[in-house]
């Protein structure tokens, strides 16, 4: 029976069926992914994508609507690993109760390219980052016996022909970014599974790469459960089995018909067949599936629901408060500018999408936070949303799935805008913006830059209400960085709220009012033009193709991704890695760093400011230029602060291992820490350095990978 089923006990053909998923049309449950096939009585593993919730479809029957959480850009921005743990213990518990086995979650690219259409779906610009809070989110899933895979394992950092093209990266800088927050989740959360990829690497297949999957990934780094293929990647499942990747998916009949040909022709050797069946066989039998669960078909959906609102509270950055503009009375009179209030984004399109029970778009939220909304005003939106999206759209918005273009935002004259300045108190500008899988954003109007009439808009509430002394307030509802150099000065303040999820308005709405006092910071640098990213900008990144089509990606900046790009060449970023403000002010005191076998940091954080608040504490590292350039600061360690009222202090220890001050040299295969002096700088960003100290190593260290 399927209990005490042994890879020995089964045929070539049941082997063979084990490596192969059930194919699309095998789906039993709407909307997931796909499943594995029923070898020998064993059950079905139903696997379903996240990563901002379970994606399974509404049925009209059966309803199963899930929890939208901020997606995964948000949960980075909160800095806190307990928290994105909780959420994914959530997001675990109602795919187990809906019969999902595996949760194909969360996305562990890198934001090298600002715009790429998934970087809502990936955490952070940082590879420590990244692979804290992913390690996080997948404790918190597997917790309640569901798998979490990581993906797409490697170097996929851009959407535009991502099943072809070819990522050229050396193995510097693969190693020490692009693989790594992949290496701190399989060494610290232990996933049982992760997905290989779509694109080549260094030209071959991810998916048919033996030294990533079986080399690196298993060898190296202890990885102990399945490699499954993104759907349908990749071009040969001979070479895929051979290289490691266990799973094939979606599957299909006709790959298990090749494969067993291929072994019986031996092309393929059995050997490698029963190596994979014995890793596919093991994990199914961790399902809660084989464990007999018994799907409930009802998570508690309220409990998480809170739990979805604590994650978008805690991830709202505030870029920008003058004068202390915001927090407004709870009772404030506002008028409500963009069409982004009605179609308020909650979450990014494509796979990683959602459907959840309700959503509050930032109109309800304002209306139901106590803040009394110009109605009028509003309704003038509501109006013309429905016009040009259709009679159906507010009720579509919590199933719609596909992009549709920001609309002009011409809505209101001037003269209309003057009568909304004079009664009321604020104005709050809505930007919305939204991306998704298969397709990246672009350097243009209307995507990165601001349309003509949004910018337009701007302009006009900010000369109105400023000539009557009211504040003019924008919400950021993106999936990724816009431009906001051109615009910030017309206005008092700005928060950013990513597409924070089911809760979207009720979070705006409290960020607003003071409930929440912004403790987020950016995962992610917000550059100050376009032309300052050094992924966009060397057409040598692109041999031989233009940008919007390439056949190779050449990751020429090297490790000098992000801030470490910035910080290097005395680029000025709109909004540095690590920025975001407070309603409250936080100092730094009594730095102390010793070192013995790691390195140890101590300090405080006070809160000198009026509001309860946290911060988040980071801690760089500037090594001394030895055998290898490098970048002038390394985030190597973060905290978030527990909530401090105003004199509160929090006492910070961390630990920095010294292997993780090492950088890879290609030449000798060593991952090496120089001997000389270092420098700890502990602050508030990455360019709000608020406490510095030193320590000397005597000796260098290498060691192999
Ligand atoms: C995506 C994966 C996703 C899979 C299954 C692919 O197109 O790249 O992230 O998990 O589809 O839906």
């Amino acid at each position: 029976m399927s209990r005490d089923i042994r890879v020995e006990d089964l045929s070539l053909e049941e082997k063979v069926q084990l490596l192969v998923g059930a194919s699309w049309h095998l789906r039993r449950i709407h909307g997931a992914a796909g499943e594995t096939r029923p070898v020998r009585g064993l059950p079905m593993v139903a696997m379903a994508d996240g990563p901002s919730g379970i994606r399974i479809e509404p049925n009209p029957i059966r309803r199963w609507p899930a929890t939208a959480f901020p997606v995964p850009v948000m949960l980075a921005s909160t800095w806190n690993p307990e928290l994105v743990e909780a959420v994914g213990r959530a997001m675990g518990e109602e795919a187990r109760d809906y019969g999902i086995g595996v949760f194909l979650a969360p996305g562990i690219n890198i934001h090298r390219h600002p715009l790429c259409g998934r970087n809502f779906e990936y955490f952070s610009e940082d590879p420590l980052l990244a692979g804290k809070i992913a390690a996080a989110y997948v404790k918190g899933v597997q917790s309640v016996g569901v798998a979490a895979t990581p993906k797409h394992f490697a170097a996929n950092e851009q959407e535009t022909n991502r099943t072809t093209v070819d990522t050229i990266v050396d193995e510097r800088t693969l190693r020490e970014i692009y693989l790594k927050p992949f290496e701190i989740v399989v060494k610290e959360a232990k996933p049982w599974a992760i997905m290989s990829s779509y694109n080549k690497l260094n030209g071959k297949y991810t998916s048919q790469n033996e030294w990533l999957l079986t080399k690196v990934l298993r060898e190296e780094w202890g990885f102990d459960g399945i490699v499954m293929s993104d759907w349908g990647a990749g071009d040969n499942p001979i070479e895929q089995v051979k290289a490691g990747n266990d799973l094939i998916m979606p599957g299909s009949d006709e790959i298990v018909s090749r494969l067993i040909e291929a072994v019986k022709r031996s092309e393929l050797s059995e050997d490698y067949v029963n190596r994979s069946a014995a890793r596919v066989l093991e994990f199914i039998k961790r399902t809660p599936a084989y464990k007999g669960y018994k799907p409930t078909n009802a998570p508690n959906l309220k409990e998480h629901g809170k739990l979805a609102y604590e994650a978008a509270a805690e991830g709202v950055v505030l870029l920008k408060n003058n004068n202390e503009a915001l927090p407004l009375n709870t009772n404030a009179k506002v008028a409500l500018f963009g069409t982004g209030q009605v179609e308020t984004n909650r979450g990014g399109l494509g796979s990683g999408h959602t459907h959840p029970r309700y959503f509050i778009n930032i109109l309800d939220g304002l209306r139901n936070g106590g803040l009394r909304v110009d109605e009028e005003l509003s309704s003038i939106y509501v109006n013309y949303v429905k016009e040009n999206r259709g009679e159906d759209y507010l009720c579509a918005l919590y199933y719609e799935e596909a992009y549709s273009e920001p609309l002009p935002q011409d809505v209101v004259s001037e003269e209309q805008v003057r009568k909304y300045a004079e009664r009321n108190d604020a104005a709050v500008v809505v930007i919305s913006r939204n991306s998704g899988e298969g397709w990246d954003r672009r350097a243009i109007k209307g995507d990165y830059y601001l349309t003509d009439s949004e910018r337009r808009l701007i302009e006009v509430v900010s000369k109105q209400f400023h000539a009557l002394g009211r504040r003019v307030i924008v919400v950021l509802n993106v999936p990724s960085p816009i431009e906001v150099v051109s615009w910030r000065d017309l206005v008092d303040a700005i928060i950013l709220v990513w597409l924070p999820g089911q809760e979207a308005g009720r979070v705006v709405a409290d960020v607003l009012t003071g409930r929440i006092n912004p403790s987020g910071k950016l995962p992610t640098t917000f550059p100050r033009d376009w032309s300052d990213v050094p992924a966009a900008k060397a057409v040598e990144c692109y041999p031989g193709t233009p940008p919007d089509n390439p056949k190779v990606v050449k990751y020429c900046e090297g490790v000098y991704v992000g801030y470490r790009y910035y910080d290097k060449y005395g680029i000025e970023p709109a909004y540095e890695f690590g920025f975001g403000l407070s309603y409250t002010r936080f100092e730094y005191r009594n730095l102390k760093v010793t070192i013995d076998d790691s390195v140890k940091v101590s300090f405080d954080v006070i809160n000198v400011g009026k509001y309860p608040g946290k911060e988040v504490a980071q801690v760089y590292v500037k090594a001394p230029q030895g055998s290898l350039d490098k970048p002038v600061q390394e985030l190597k360690a973060f905290k978030k602060t527990r909530l401090l009222n105003p004199g509160e202090v929090d006492h910070i220890e961390l630990t920095i291992n010294i292997k993780e001050l090492a950088s890879f040299n290609d030449a000798k295969g060593l991952w090496i820490v120089d001997k000389g002096e270092y420098e700890v700088r502990v602050g508030a960003s990455s360019r709000d350095i608020r406490l510095t100290s030193k320590f000397t190593l005597n000796n260098e260290i290498s060691f192999k990978p």
